[in-house]
């Protein structure tokens, strides 16, 4: 069986799941919280080391201000009120994106979480948040121009890797496994990990978030163990 070290996850449906039942978004989402644990317990039982989350997009600032608000409290709320639980189970937490432009609340939480949970080794879990594949790419490449300007680099000698280094998280592995729930007519990547996919196998469900649990994730994980992965080249 394939070893698979890092997985990561585009937690699409709590909307959708919630409009099934005539409910509010917001309750689709809160929804979504308890499968987020349900994937994080599933991932540490799997010895997965990475799972990547994606939480909330810099094109999810676009929502009504309602619905941005509520989830800047939630993610808030759930920080808090997981912190105990992960920190127990040997989780590191971690982020990336555009930190700053996260409401001062939810981004003080994070970091106090981060910092509580930094020698943890089990699992690292990365919320993706205020995060876009391509706002990455141009803030590496900012880091690069600015790296320049103090210290020549050498051109000539520039390899893929050493643009890894000025990702988020250069320590961060590309992910063998790219998961999208909610994925009925919208079989895209919206922006997610654009420069580490460029290999990940990639499975689509129609499962809603709310609803994706340990099942649905082995699930996936066992689709991804038959998979042949060539690389570009020939068996
Ligand atoms: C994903 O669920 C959660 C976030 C993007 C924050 P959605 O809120 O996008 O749910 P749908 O796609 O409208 O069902
Ligand atoms: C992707 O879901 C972003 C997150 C899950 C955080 P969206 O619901 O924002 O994606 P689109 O807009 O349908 O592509
Ligand atoms: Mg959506």
């Amino acid at each position: 069986m394939r070893k698979i070290k890092h997985v990561a996850i585009i937690m699409d449906g709590n909307g959708r799941w919630a409009k099934k039942r005539g409910l509010p978004r917001v309750i689709g989402h809160r929804q979504g919280v308890e499968s987020v644990r349900a994937t994080v317990n599933a991932a540490k039982d799997l010895d997965i080391k990475f799972l990547t989350l994606y939480t909330f997009s810099t094109e999810n600032w676009r929502r009504p201000e309602e619905e941005v608000n509520t989830l800047m409290e939630m993610l808030e709320e759930m920080i808090r009120k997981e912190i105990a639980e992960l920190h127990k189970n040997d989780v590191k937490v971690n982020a990336i994106g555009r930190l700053d432009a996260l409401y001062p609340k939810p981004r003080k939480a994070m970091e106090q979480a981060i910092e509580k949970t930094k020698n943890n080794k089990s699992l690292v879990m990365t919320l993706c948040l205020s995060y876009s594949g391509r706002s990455e790419i141009v803030d590496a490449v900012k880091k690069i121009v600015k790296r320049d300007r103090d210290q020549k680099i050498d051109l000539d000698d520039f390899k893929e890797e050493n643009f890894t280094e000025f990702l988020y998280d250069p320590e961060l592995p590309d992910p063998e496994l790219l998961i999208r729930t909610g994925a009925e007519n919208r079989e895209r990547i919206s922006n997610f990990l654009l420069w580490q996919i460029a290999y990940t196998e990639v499975y689509f469900t129609k499962t809603l978030w709310p609803d994706f649990r340990k099942k649905e994730f082995v699930k996936a994980v066992q689709d991804f163990e038959k998979r042949e992965r060539l690389f570009g080249r020939v068996k």
